[in-house]
């Protein structure tokens, strides 16, 4: 099946060449003013100017986007949408003036979730992931990475990366998955940590890379959390069975995380608020892609990331929506979008790269995936009409996306 969508106010991020952006290139954002674009089946087949658009294709079927803007679908590279139940009771302890790390303390946080996922089936948690994923596609998510860390013993973390295996068989969105065993020392491993190293180490691992569950690793590495011989114990042991690792670093404290997934050869360092001078220039020098996150920094009411920075430093940073119950419960990229120009003071441009191709790249999807290129997947947005780009972030909390296309097929 062809289809034809002519009349396109503005079709943004037309590339030839997949390259990850860093400092003035993330702001340039290629776009073709008054355009068609053609889908065979489910990939990019054709694009241009309307007045280069030929009519001469049988069984085809034609959209008229006139005051319409048409770009790639989000590729949200850091979530954690397999979870049992929400956590709006710590929500409100929050807002009473409880900190994060007190709440992780008092049995709360991520151990509130890794018990909610021991009482769950897995197929009941298959079934509320699966809610989460269909409506994060309908707001323009097309591609999506989703770690397991709410089980935190050998049978839960089976549990929800078998879930997330699940979700990649029956979905047409691309999906990565994320090992994130080292989330949290689960409760009976409170003291002994090198217990707990040794079942990530000797039973998780190999159980994951003998069903072939994981694409990725990722380590919680942070104060009260995973210290960095940990982080590295974790991923040299992961790195053998194939799994790259995706950190979380940074958060809340500054102690060479940054320096030490480097060395590690992280596709990503994710988080990042809390960035000195030597993190920001290692990681601008690195061949690691800086991943913000700014609406767990919103939820938590924390500082955010500086993007500002890291860009003009010349680091490749990306965009993601860390998607969980505890600090970010929400999966919508598009406040993602605003919120990166609202509080991280990046362009739309910046933004709308940093959240597609660059993105792509962050879960190692860009050969088909993040931008509007002959070949790739045709997974596109359509918007409602709007006047330019920066409408779209400025009108934040307003759904302007009209469609959304996976694999060339409306959703
Ligand atoms: O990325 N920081 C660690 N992990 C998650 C939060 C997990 C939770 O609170 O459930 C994050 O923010
Ligand atoms: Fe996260």
């Amino acid at each position: 099946m062809t289809l034809i969508i002519k009349n396109i106010r503005q079709l943004l991020n037309v590339r030839k060449e997949t390259i990850l952006l860093r400092k003035k290139d993330l702001a340039d954002l290629p776009c073709i003013e008054n355009a068609y674009l053609v889908i065979e089946g489910s990939e990019i087949a054709e694009f241009g100017e309307m007045a280069g658009l030929k009519y001469n294709r049988t069984s085809k079927d034609t959209l008229d986007a006139s005051g319409r803007l048409v770009f790639p679908t989000w590729c949200d590279s850091h979530s954690h949408l397999v979870f049992a139940e929400s956590r709006e009771e710590e929500f409100v302890d929050k807002i009473k003036g409880l900190s994060y790390v007190e709440i992780n303390e008092r049995g709360g946080g991520i151990l509130n979730s890794a018990h909610k996922v021991s009482e769950i089936s897995e197929d009941e948690l298959f079934i509320r992931s699966w809610q989460r994923l269909e409506e994060v596609k309908k707001l323009g998510t097309g591609a999506i990475e989703i770690k397991s860390g709410y089980g935190l013993s050998l049978e839960g973390e089976l549990k929800m990366l078998r879930v997330i295996k699940r979700l990649k068989s029956k979905s047409n969105l691309c999906i990565k998955s994320t090992f994130l065993g080292a989330h949290s020392f689960p409760l009976r491993y409170r003291i002994d940590h090198a217990g707990y190293l040794e079942l990530i180490l000797n039973q998780m691992l190999p159980a994951i890379a003998e069903e072939g569950l994981a694409d990725y690793v990722d380590v919680f590495c942070e104060k009260g959390f995973f210290n960095i011989s940990e982080m590295e114990n974790i991923c040299n042991a992961a790195r053998s069975t194939g799994l790259k690792p995706k950190l979380h670093v940074n958060q809340l404290n500054s102690f060479g995380a940054v320096e030490s997934g480097v060395r590690l050869g992280a596709l990503t360092l994710d988080h990042l608020e809390v960035m000195d001078r030597n993190d920001i220039q290692v990681l601008a020098h690195s061949g690691s892609i800086g991943t913000l996150l700014p609406t767990a920094a919103y939820f938590l009411g924390m500082k955010m990331p500086p993007a500002r920075q890291l860009i003009e430093a010349g680091a490749a940073i990306s965009l993601a929506s860390d998607y969980n119950p505890g600090s970010s419960p929400s999966g919508n990229m598009n406040f993602v979008f605003s919120l990166s120009c609202i509080q991280l003071k990046m362009l739309p441009t910046e933004a709308m790269n940093a959240a597609t191709i660059n993105a792509a790249f962050a879960m190692e999807v860009e050969q088909k995936l993040g931008s509007i290129s002959v070949g790739k997947r045709a997974n596109i947005i359509v918007t409602k009409p709007v006047p330019s780009l920066a409408f779209i972030p400025y009108s934040f909390g307003t759904n302007l996306i009209d469609q959304v296309f996976i694999n060339g097929e409306r959703c």
